[in-house]
């Protein structure tokens, strides 16, 4: 065997994929990032970043793929945290077609490579109009993260499967000490994200009944993934983590919008996820949900403890309610896993996809 398959299937330790070795990282993960921001309960961000944000009259989120839906979870965090407007923009659509901007803007790129071409591409326009930018990265020495004013490290550690997973847990949470920092800190926290943490690891000890649902109904040519508010981004994700690695067409709606078209795909034995993590909406997804089901969908409810109602297939922890995404992604992670490894796909090196896309 040449020697690089060897030290592969070392660094994968127990796992057969890399994928489920760095689902499994997360909690690990987010316990780091603690470590590496927080000194005992104060936070170690830039004086001038702060400074810079606070001056900013809007924020402007660029990244792509998956890295976009974290900025989506960004933009909730930093909206509900600080009061400030915040965008998010498709660093591919941002480059050539620009919005009007705010008199003030700060931008902030997320990358878990650092060298994403569309990124680039954005960052050497910001760069030429002397805008402030922050590159949120894994790797600190990237392009994105030399050139951008500021740079945080994520610190997920290196992510193999093309699939990225444990690098968007890492981003949701600096996202969300970056936020804290900007707030008035009526809340711990600290304390928050290692419950998010245990949560993750409760979750990740039996996972036996999540197998079987996918084994059950994850073979078919198409899945949704529906949810509101925080959820319709995590729905996103999911979405794309599924078509991704079992090529499964799937999508992520906002669960009051399938109604005005899209339940026409829906035919009998459909999958149709529900991720449900706000009392506030909880019924009415809950009604979407019975909607598709009178047409033959299989439900699938992916909910909290708080929230559960009888017969809701997958339980997680509650944790803070800006956080939840954290914890409601992880599940929908091992969905695409699980529906891959029994299709029999490639999970680490999906077809046609690239770790880290350098072209625009
Ligand atoms: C590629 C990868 C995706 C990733 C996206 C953005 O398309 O396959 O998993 O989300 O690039 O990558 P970045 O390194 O900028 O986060």
């Amino acid at each position: 065997k040449p020697l690089n398959i060897d030290v592969a299937a070392a660094e994968k330790g127990n796992y057969d994929h890399f994928m489920l070795k760095e689902i499994n990282e997360q909690p690990g993960v987010i316990r780091n990032i603690i470590s590496k921001y927080f000194n005992n309960y104060e936070i170690n961000l830039n004086p001038s970043l702060i400074k810079s944000i606070n001056n900013s009259s809007r924020i402007y989120i660029l990244a792509a793929g998956t890295s976009m839906h974290a900025g989506l979870v960004g933009k909730r965090l930093l909206e509900q945290l600080t009061n400030k407007p915040v965008e998010v923009h498709i660093a591919s659509e941002f480059a050539y077609y620009r919005p009007i901007l705010d008199t003030n803007p700060f931008f902030i790129l997320i990358s878990q490579s650092g060298e994403t071409a569309d990124l680039r591409a954005c960052l050497t326009y910001l760069r030429s109009n002397k805008y402030k930018t922050l590159t949120i990265t894994n790797v600190i020495t990237s392009t994105l993260a030399r050139e951008a004013d500021y740079a945080l490290e994520i610190y997920a550690g290196p992510e193999i499967a093309v699939a990225s997973t444990k690098a968007y847990i890492a981003q949701i949470s600096v996202l969300a000490i970056l936020a804290y920092e900007l707030s008035a800190k009526d809340f711990d926290l600290k304390l928050e994200l290692s419950k998010v943490a245990q949560a993750i690891e409760n979750f990740l000890a039996d996972t036996e009944n999540l197998q079987a649902l996918v084994s059950k109904y994850f073979k078919k040519e198409h899945a949704f993934y529906i949810g509101r508010g925080i959820d319709y981004a995590t729905a996103l994700e999911a979405a794309l983590k599924l078509k991704e690695i079992s090529y499964i067409h799937t999508e992520g709606f906002a669960a009051g919008e399938l109604k005005h078209g899209t339940i026409a795909l829906i035919e009998d034995g459909t999958p149709v996820i529900a991720l449900i993590s706000d009392e506030t909406i909880n019924l009415n997804t809950r009604s979407n949900l019975h909607e598709v089901k009178s047409r033959g969908a299989i439900p699938i409810i992916v909910t909290l403890e708080s929230l559960k109602q009888k017969g809701d297939d997958i339980i997680l922890d509650d944790v803070h309610p800006l956080l939840t995404p954290l914890v409601m992604v992880v599940p929908t992670q091992l969905i695409s896993y699980y529906a891959a490894l029994n299709l029999g796909f490639d999970i680490d090196k999906p077809r046609n996809l690239a770790k880290s896309v350098t072209v625009e």
